[in-house]
């Protein structure tokens, strides 16, 4: 699968205002963990109101325990303070990790700005090691700008 194959059926998804905006960022959370086999655990967290912390929104994969994470811990934490991409070849490797599953083994969370405003993130976990590049990157950058089109 191109990643850029999906970019018609992203803007569809999200362009649709029958659906509510949770069901829509549901809906691309479930297109790509369809679409990209390497794509196992596909989610999207938002700051919690005021607090400086992050609160999972939407995702499709393995239940996980961590609905909130304070900014500064693990992957997501990081990126909620550092506002830039973050790819993660081998999560093992990590001192700052928050461990989800025992199958994964690389990660990418990359920001979601609204109006220049870092405020949530597209998480995604793999099972294959080193599985994330620059294409993956680029493509979720577009998600993420698209998603916040619509927040
Ligand atoms: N591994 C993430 C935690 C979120 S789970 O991947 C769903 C981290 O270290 O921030």
């Amino acid at each position: 699968m191109l990643l850029k194959n999906l970019k018609p059926e992203i803007i569809a998804i999200l362009g649709d205002k029958r659906q509510s905006v949770k069901d829509r960022l549901h809906k691309i959370c479930q297109l790509l963990s369809d679409s990209v086999n390497y794509y196992d655990w596909v989610g999207f967290y938002f700051k919690n109101e005021d607090k400086e912390e992050l609160k999972l929104y939407t995702y499709v994969g393995e239940a996980t325990d961590h609905e909130i994470i304070p900014f500064g811990k693990g992957i997501c934490g990081q990126v909620a303070l550092s506002n830039k991409n973050f790819v993660v070849p081998d999560v093992q490797a990590q001192d700052n990790y928050i461990a989800c599953s025992i199958h994964v083994k690389s990660e990418i969370v990359i920001p979601l700005f609204k109006n220049g405003e870092n405020i949530g993130q597209i998480d995604i976990d793999s099972n294959t090691p080193d599985a994330f590049t620059e294409k993956d990157e680029k493509f979720l950058e577009f998600v993420n700008l698209e998603v916040a089109k619509i927040i």
